[in-house]
């Protein structure tokens, strides 16, 4: 393309690590659009704060875009990806590359398969899918204060970015290598479903023992004991102490979110991990719903991405408490 960037990637759509993917790649030369027709104006500030393009559609977007990278809710990978592959339209298309489209969503393997599905209709040189998972925060710049390497550049903080699939992002025509590289990416496997399934084996882990803390500390206080659960903690496990206290202290602004994540890891170990119900296929549906009760049933729940009080541990564990005194009386 005779263009000064490197490629022009769509984002969909704009929240905390859609916007941190932006900036990386907006610093490292590439342009960054997305379609936020619709949205909120905050939506639309931070798309704009974050040096995005903003497009009034999804035609335009796929008319546009080297690459798409889908960064939704769980719940809304479906319906994005739908979007996305009949929204495209090769002869509309200005680039002679084929448009890859990253899901990198929080889903099973089995959803994933059932988004690769959603592209079969489309010929593979014009229309590419791509599985994938984000293990980690969003990117960050390096701190002002950085010391820059030999080669003048410093590096950001940056997740693991995950991917599977037939065709790999590192061998894409449009400076798929640079990408793959400055994403931080990795490629786990030529099927479908390998990137996302390796995402929820990660995530069942960290955010499951999240929700054991949360049940473990807010009982704790209401028996009048958590400062003695703390102590036991820090003197005989004082990892999990620090694990578990970061992950309740952290979670509330996500709890929404994870509560359709934690049922895709149930579907993960159920149906890609043989795990039947006998045997505890259940345990993520459980915890999916200590997360609706975070979201829904206490005050941290109102907590969203624009108005973020994170508190401290006692800050949580009290508003835990209050919710559960609350469905006491009803
Ligand atoms: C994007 O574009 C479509 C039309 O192609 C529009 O219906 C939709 O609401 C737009 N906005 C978002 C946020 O997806
Ligand atoms: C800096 O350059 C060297 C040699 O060209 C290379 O091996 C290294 O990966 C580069 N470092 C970064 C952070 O780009």
């Amino acid at each position: 393309m005779a263009s000064k960037h490197l490629a022009t990637i769509g984002i969909l759509s704009i929240g905390d690590m859609g916007a941190g993917i932006a900036r990386l790649l907006h610093a490292h030369n590439y342009k960054v659009i997305t379609n936020v027709t619709g949205r909120s104006a905050s939506t639309q500030s931070r798309a704009s704060a974050a040096s995005i393009t903003l497009l009034p559609t999804d035609e335009d977007l796929v008319a546009q875009a080297d690459y798409i990278l889908s960064i939704v809710p769980p719940r809304d990978a479906i319906a994005t990806a739908t979007r996305i592959a009949s929204a495209f339209k090769p002869q509309e298309r200005q680039a002679a590359e084929p448009l890859y489209f990253l899901d990198l969503n929080a889903i099973s393997p089995a959803t994933a398969r059932t988004i690769g599905a959603l592209f079969k209709d489309h010929d593979d040189t014009k229309l590419r899918y791509v599985d994938g998972g984000i293990i980690g925060g969003p990117p960050k710049p390096p701190p002002a204060s950085a010391s820059s390497d030999a080669n003048g550049t410093t590096p950001w903080t940056r997740p693991s970015i995950v991917l599977s699939g037939p065709h790999p992002l590192s061998a894409a025509p449009t400076s798929g290598s640079h990408l793959f590289s400055l994403l931080n990416a990795r490629d786990v496997g030529p099927d479908i479903g390998s990137a996302s399934g390796l995402k929820c084996c990660f995530a069942s882990l960290t955010k499951g023992f999240t929700a054991l803390a949360i049940q473990s500390y807010s009982t704790a206080a209401r028996l009048g004991v958590l400062d003695e659960l703390r102590g036991h903690l820090a003197g005989f496990a004082p990892k999990l102490k620090e694990q578990g206290e970061k992950g309740v202290v952290g979670m509330a602004p996500k709890a929404y979110r994870w509560v359709d994540e934690m049922r895709e890891i149930g579907r993960t170990f159920r149906e890609d991990g043989g795990w039947a119900e006998e045997w505890g296929d259940g345990i993520y549906d459980s915890i999916a719903g200590t997360y609706r009760f975070v979201a829904d049933g206490t005050v941290l729940g109102e907590e969203t991405i624009e108005k973020r009080k994170r508190g401290t541990l006692e800050d949580v564990v009290e508003a835990l408490k209050e919710g559960l005194e609350e469905t006491d009386k009803l």
